[in-house]
């Protein structure tokens, strides 16, 4: 399979970049600058590279580098921003702070014929975000494009296929970003498009009939997009070795459960083993109301259930997991802060035994993992379904968890969820929350003092950052309206008009 080797140098838009690569149907590969060499470069078989930006100046001491050897290794290179820079910088040329006249966002460009701007236009718009530039060129490289204040905002030498630009291609501001990613994908690096979803399903499934022949498999599903379609992925390689398990720990959304079991089991003829373990969880959360204890309380019970379970089943060989690209690239990153332990079955590993783990999507992204779905058959609302967090309606019943109140949030957050689908408004993620206030209110004659629930919608792509959606108010009104008229114990609606940062997705 051709693939690109996506250089990260620090930039915020790595993973944008892969995308823009693979939608041209093209693997794209991220690796951070410091964890891989020049020699496993070469032996990879790269058909090109990109560097990507990042917010360093090249002569800053701590500034990310590279073996300057990249540049001879035949292998075409697309330095973008820093990676400009850098590719400049390890050809010897000369780098400037532009000081006051540093450029951002839309710029028009002017470009020269050359392969990487073949289709596009003299002149048009470009995405500028930098404050130094390529004040002299290197030897053997010449100016492709500029801009009012950048003399050198593309650079390249064709003979040993070497291109920069300051400009961001991948950036959907950049009115032919695409045409130049495409140029140098096909155009430079000689690519043919070979990356397909179907292709990645046959080639998964025979992999792992040859691999798993015989064993037997396990798989922690959570009914979420990544553990369903990997199970189902991993169903078509091994069949009947593959064993689910769910853990229904009581705080699921409304119907959820059986939704699953129904999908899997009647669907797909799967062995799937649901573990009634709401009693279970309930007890352990009783009095619990800091917020990260109840994560790591769930966190915990659902490997214990889990562990339990498996000594049912008997012993097991390998442990399937829904990870995506996204997760290893973020934690090949090395640690943030923890705002929140995010829990996922991505515990179970360390505490359990098993001769492997089988990971079959760890190359995607999440739009990939959908196509995929979609392809293997799992009902689209399953696979498009908004994110749901492990520790379920746990982190938006704000205070003590008990089960009147996970039911008066599910009845809640199904009307919600139900008014927003049917006006046709599709936040990135949209869901009640319980809160612990409760007020005064009158319904009839009588004085009520009720509990109060929050809306909360968000749009985003990424969910690092996520603006609150603007839902129109008649949309806002009959939820609120069918919410306090149909469940009995909330007399208060209320719409969560925060972004994040400053507040987070969920309440806890
Ligand atoms: P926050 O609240 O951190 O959420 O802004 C960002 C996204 O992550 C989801 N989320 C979780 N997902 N396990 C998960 O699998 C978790 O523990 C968890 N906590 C938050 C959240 O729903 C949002 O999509």
């Amino acid at each position: 399979m051709e693939k690109i080797l996506v250089l990260d140098f620090g930039g915020q838009y790595d993973q944008l970049i892969a995308r823009r690569v693979r939608e041209q149907g093209v693997f794209a590969e991220i690796r951070p600058y410091n964890k891989i060499s020049l020699k496993e470069i070469k032996e990879a078989g790269y058909r090109g590279i990109v560097f990507t930006g990042g917010p360093n100046s090249v002569y800053d001491e701590a500034s990310p580098h590279f073996d300057a050897g990249v540049l001879d290794a035949g292998i075409p290179v697309l330095g973008i921003c820093y990676g400009h820079q850098l590719v400049a910088y390890l050809a010897h040329g000369e780098i400037k702070s532009a000081g006051s006249v540093s450029e951002y966002g839309k710029t028009e460009v002017s470009v020269k014929p050359c392969a990487l701007f073949e289709g596009v236009p003299e002149k048009s718009v470009c995405w500028m975000s930098h404050t130094d530039y390529v004040s002299g060129v290197p030897e053997g490289f010449s100016v492709i494009a500029a801009t009012a204040s950048c003399p050198c905002a593309a650079m390249a030498d064709e003979r040993r296929r070497l291109y920069g630009v300051q400009f961001h291609p991948e950036v959907t501001h950049t009115e032919y970003g695409a045409r130049m990613l495409h140029n140098f994908l096909f155009g430079v690096c000689g690519c043919s498009g070979d990356w397909k979803m179907d292709d990645f399903i046959e080639k998964t499934v025979e992999r792992y009939q040859a691999e798993l022949a015989g064993k037997r498999v396990l798989c922690a599903l959570s009914g979420g997009v990544d553990s369903s379609v990997a199970a189902v992925l991993m169903h078509r390689a091994v069949g009947d070795n593959l064993t689910c398990v769910f853990v229904d720990h009581g705080l699921l959304r409304k119907n959820e459960g059986d939704d699953v079991e129904r999908v899997f089991k009647t669907g797909f003829n799967m062995k799937l083993i649901r573990v009634d373990a709401e009693e279970r969880f309930l007890s352990r959360l009783a009095g619990v109301t800091e917020p990260e204890k109840k994560r790591k309380i769930i966190g915990e019970q659902f490997i214990r259930v889990f562990e339990e379970e498996s000594r049912v089943i008997g012993h097991a060989d390998y442990l399937v997991q829904g990870t995506i690209y996204p997760d290893v690239v973020e934690s090949g990153k090395g640690d943030a802060a923890t705002i929140k332990s995010h829990h996922n079955v991505g515990g179970l590993p360390s505490v359990m035994d098993f001769e492997g783990i089988v990971e079959p999507l760890r190359d995607l992204f999440k739009d990939e993992v959908r196509e995929v779905g979609l392809k293997l058959g799992i009902p689209e609302a399953l696979v498009m379904r908004q994110p749901f967090p492990g520790p379920g309606l746990a982190v938006r019943i704000i205070g003590e968890i008990t089960k009147d109140k996970a039911d008066t949030l599910r009845e809640a957050d199904a009307i919600f969820r139900e008014e927003l689908e049917a006006a046709g408004v599709r936040p990135s993620q949209y869901f009640a929350v319980l809160t612990d206030t409760q007020s005064v209110g009158v319904m009839g004659d009588a004085r009520t003092y009720g509990h109060t629930v929050a809306l909360r919608a968000v749009t985003t792509d990424d969910f690092m950052t996520a603006d609150w959606t603007r839902i129109p108010y008649d949309v806002l009104e009959a939820a609120s309206r069918r919410i306090t008229n149909e469940v009995r114990t909330i007399n208060r609606v209320v719409y969560d008009v925060t972004s994040k940062p400053p507040a987070t997705v969920e309440w806890e």
